[in-house]
């Protein structure tokens, strides 16, 4: 069992955020373990992408506070952001992997760009071993078009990976596969996990998953955070739409 006694990796102090009268973070306090899964939950258009965006640095909150270990984001000049967000990794809903590229070539581009690695054998080697390690091995030279969506969910992962980030965060992983490969990715956010230490935030519509994987899981209702614990503190929870939630997709798995 992990110990989660330990100081929080990432906090949110009173984070907030509107769009024009929209609004859509409204004061986010939110403690996430070191080493730890941490699930965000909610309903659509709720404001979750917009806040792991904010936690990312992506988007720029209107008041309030984001830390990472004890160096406080929100107030980073641009460069110090920057070399901050190397430390964090991110699959995002749309896998959004560069169609003119090969899955080597794609894996490659923040060594590149990113870490500025230019050694093309220390390239091709980072390459290959992230590509075993996701379980496609040898796929350097395929194109993109070419792949299944649950291949293209695992390369962007793996673009993730190679960067070696302290944070992963994955914005609904298994959104449009069906439900054998979403466990193959729901495995491999565990073996992250598990196997190389990386604290994983995930955004996910899988309630039953989100029980299964998690260690913490947290409601966004209203730009509020509305229930925030262990699976079991989360069973337990009296929020009307954490009980409908709950209620519908653990049903929906009896039918
Ligand atoms: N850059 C933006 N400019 C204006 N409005 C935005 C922007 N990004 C998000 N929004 C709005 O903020 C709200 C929350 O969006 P967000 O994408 O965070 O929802 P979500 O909870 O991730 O939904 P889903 O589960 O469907 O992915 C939506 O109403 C959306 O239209
Ligand atoms: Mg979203």
């Amino acid at each position: 069992m992990i110990d989660h006694t330990g100081l929080p990796i990432i906090r949110t102090e009173r984070l907030q955020k509107r769009f024009g009268s929209q609004i859509i973070l409204d004061g986010i306090d939110l403690s996430i373990p070191d080493k730890c899964i941490y699930t965000l939950v909610g309903q659509s258009g709720t404001g979750k992408s917009v806040l792991l965006k904010t936690i990312l640095g992506m988007i720029k909150p209107d008041a309030g506070k984001v830390w990472l270990h004890d160096s406080e984001l929100t107030t980073m000049k641009h460069a110090e952001l920057i070399a901050t967000r190397k430390r964090f990794g991110y699959a995002f809903q749309y896998s959004a992997l560069f169609d003119s590229m090969d899955v080597g070539e794609n894996i490659a581009f923040p060594l590149r760009e990113v870490l500025g690695i230019t050694d093309k054998k220390v390239i091709t080697q980072k390459v290959s071993r992230m590509l075993e390690w996701i379980e496609l091995p040898g796929i350097e030279k395929k194109r993109i078009d070419e792949l299944s969506g649950g291949m293209k969910k695992r390369i962007g992962v793996a673009r993730a990976l190679v960067m070696q980030p302290e944070v992963l965060f994955f914005d609904e992983p298994t959104t449009g596969l069906d439900p054998v490969l979403s466990e193959t990715i729901h495995n491999l956010v565990i073996r992250v996990h598990k196997e190389l230490g990386i604290t994983c935030m995930l955004i996910t519509h899988d309630i039953p998953a989100a029980f299964k994987m998690s260690d913490r899981i947290a409601f966004l209702d209203k730009g509020k955070i509305v229930a925030e614990g262990t699976p079991q503190d989360i069973a337990a929870s009296e929020h009307e739409m954490v009980r409908d939630f709950i209620r519908i997709a653990f049903n929906k798995l009896e039918v």
